[in-house]
């Protein structure tokens, strides 16, 4: 793990952006999407929308996954674990880059085969505590024909083209990078978490 991390902090540090096939081990991945698998069982996911508070709607135009929050309440081993990893990323963050990052918020999110989200920014207007993304895949062999890619597009005009293979972790400062989940023939899960600074 601390190799995987020391990898991540050297991409962000010479190019903003990072992406790290395996970096959660297999069996929390599979652990991870069954829980996911049961939320939905739940009737737990809800459409997803966007913008904060007053400004939050639904637009089904710009995105069309569906979501559950982490409840920090209510937390099984297997988010724990994540959790665990994802805290040890935020100090190695904190120590390289001295960016005081306090916590990752994060949550489940499911694409319906056909689903997508248009090309974003991950910062809301305004408010920059969001400080860095944090994706992680939950999909076991996908295959180059299931589309589904997240693009990311680099500030010179190339862009990046990411398949949502189960354990890939993905991780950009926020405010620097525009990015796309273009749409796929399968359903396609992931974990997005972002770290944040205090306000
Ligand atoms: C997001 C997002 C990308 C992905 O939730 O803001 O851009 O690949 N997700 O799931
Ligand atoms: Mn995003």
């Amino acid at each position: 793990m601390k190799n995987k991390i020391e990898n991540i902090l050297n991409n962000l540090e010479q190019q903003g952006w990072s992406v790290q096939e395996h970096f959660f081990p297999a069996e929390l991945i599979q652990k991870l999407k069954e829980t996911l698998s049961s939320f939905r069982q739940q009737g737990l996911l809800k459409q997803a929308g966007i913008g904060r508070k007053n400004n939050f709607h639904i637009e089904q135009s710009i995105r069309s996954d569906e979501i559950k929050w982490f409840d920090e309440n209510n937390t099984n081993e297997y988010q724990k674990e994540y959790l665990n990893i994802a805290q040890q990323l935020q100090d190695a963050i904190n120590q390289r880059f001295f960016l005081g990052l306090f916590e990752l918020e994060v949550h489940y999110a499911l694409y319906p085969p056909g689903a997508f989200y248009k090309r974003h920014l991950d910062q809301h207007k305004n408010q920059d505590i969001r400080v860095i993304t944090l994706i992680t895949y939950l999909n076991e062999n996908w295959e180059n024909e299931d589309g589904g890619e997240l693009q990311l597009y680099l500030k010179n005009g190339d862009t990046i083209s990411i398949s949502p293979e189960a354990g890939t972790v993905v991780c950009f400062f926020s405010a620097d990078f525009e990015h796309e989940v273009l749409p796929a023939k399968r359903e396609r899960a992931s974990l997005t978490g972002w770290f944040r600074k205090r306000t």
